[in-house]
């Protein structure tokens, strides 16, 4: 064995006392940033290139802070974002539902097809629909500055990498509970998608989340439902005829968010979707257009 794996062994054991879920995943990812390698790599590291940082970023996730925070670096579908403090971690449930944006995207027949992301945070949905999506055109919209500028940053940094992507992904600052987001797209919009906060306020939440993602990211009124209502106005007055919503909820939520939908007038084919885990989290709908009403 190598110093380096003998080290991790040790730290996956502290990790593992400490509560953390995957202490193997999480050491060996910390490793592999501190040592500049692939996690497949790590058995390459000479044992006098151990690097004591090694152990420093160690205490840091033992003290519960979140890997990402520690690597500066989430991984979202194809993308390798930057993240920190001020912005939400972006994580594998919300993949699945950007998976099914693609897809529905990918189908439709327009041949540019316009896409908001409401609450964009890191900006993940939004670049990995512009990265997977042949000429979309998406329309970021986030309230937080900090966050705002984790996405800007994203964005700008991905122009080098995804030259493709250059132009395709605007970042806005608007509040998507007033009617004032993005009125210019009125009705022409194709595909509303959004991960918005959405915990009842008073929930109880693991250190990582309510110590380090921000609290405009997490909580949402009394039932967890208040940012979902109001996406599901926002996106009503944004859609074209046809056009798609789809939202991430809580996996409890699932019903409730149907009925969000099921009992406003015109939404149709009102969906609840699963996550890897197979669990409820997020409904897609619908929107057939005032004629459809
Ligand atoms: C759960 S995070 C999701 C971030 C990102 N879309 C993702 O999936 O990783 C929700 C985001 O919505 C933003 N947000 C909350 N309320 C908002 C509002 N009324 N208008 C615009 N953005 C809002 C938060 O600041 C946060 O960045």
């Amino acid at each position: 064995m190598s110093r380096l794996l003998d080290e991790i062994a040790l730290a996956v054991a502290r990790l593992a006392e400490a509560g953390v879920e995957s202490p193997r995943a999480d050491a060996e990812l910390i490793a592999a940033s501190v040592h500049n390698v692939k996690r497949g790599e790590l058995h390459t590291v000479a044992d006098a290139d151990f690097d004591a940082r090694f152990w420093a970023d160690i205490a840091r996730r033992e003290a519960r802070e979140p890997l990402q925070h520690i690597t500066g670096r989430a991984a979202f579908r194809y993308l390798d974002l930057e993240v920190g403090p001020g912005v939400f971690v972006p994580r594998p449930e919300t993949e699945v539902m950007t998976g099914w944006a693609i897809e529905r995207l990918r189908e439709m027949d327009v041949d540019a097809p316009v896409v908001v992301d409401l609450g964009t945070g890191s900006g993940a949905i939004a670049l990995a629909i512009a990265q997977e999506v042949p000429r979309s055109r998406v329309h970021a919209v986030e309230a937080d500055p900090l966050a705002r500028a984790w996405a800007e940053r994203n964005v700008s940094g991905y122009v080098e990498t995804l030259p493709y992507t250059a132009g395709r992904v605007m970042v806005h600052a608007g509040d998507f509970c007033t009617t004032a987001a993005l009125t210019e797209l009125d009705g022409t919009v194709d595909l509303v998608v959004s991960n918005p906060p959405y915990i009842p306020v008073g929930a109880s939440v693991p250190p990582e989340v309510g110590e380090y993602d921000p609290p405009a990211a997490l909580w949402s009124g009394t039932d967890g439902l208040d940012a979902i209502r109001a996406v599901e106005r926002t996106a009503r007055r944004l859609l074209r005829s046809g056009g798609l919503v789809g939202i991430e909820h809580g996996y409890q939520q699932g019903a409730a968010v149907y009925w969000v939908f099921a009992e406003e007038l015109g939404w149709r084919d009102t969906r609840n979707n699963k996550d890897l885990a197979n669990r409820d989290r997020f409904v897609t709908a619908t929107w057939p257009g005032p004629e459809g009403l």
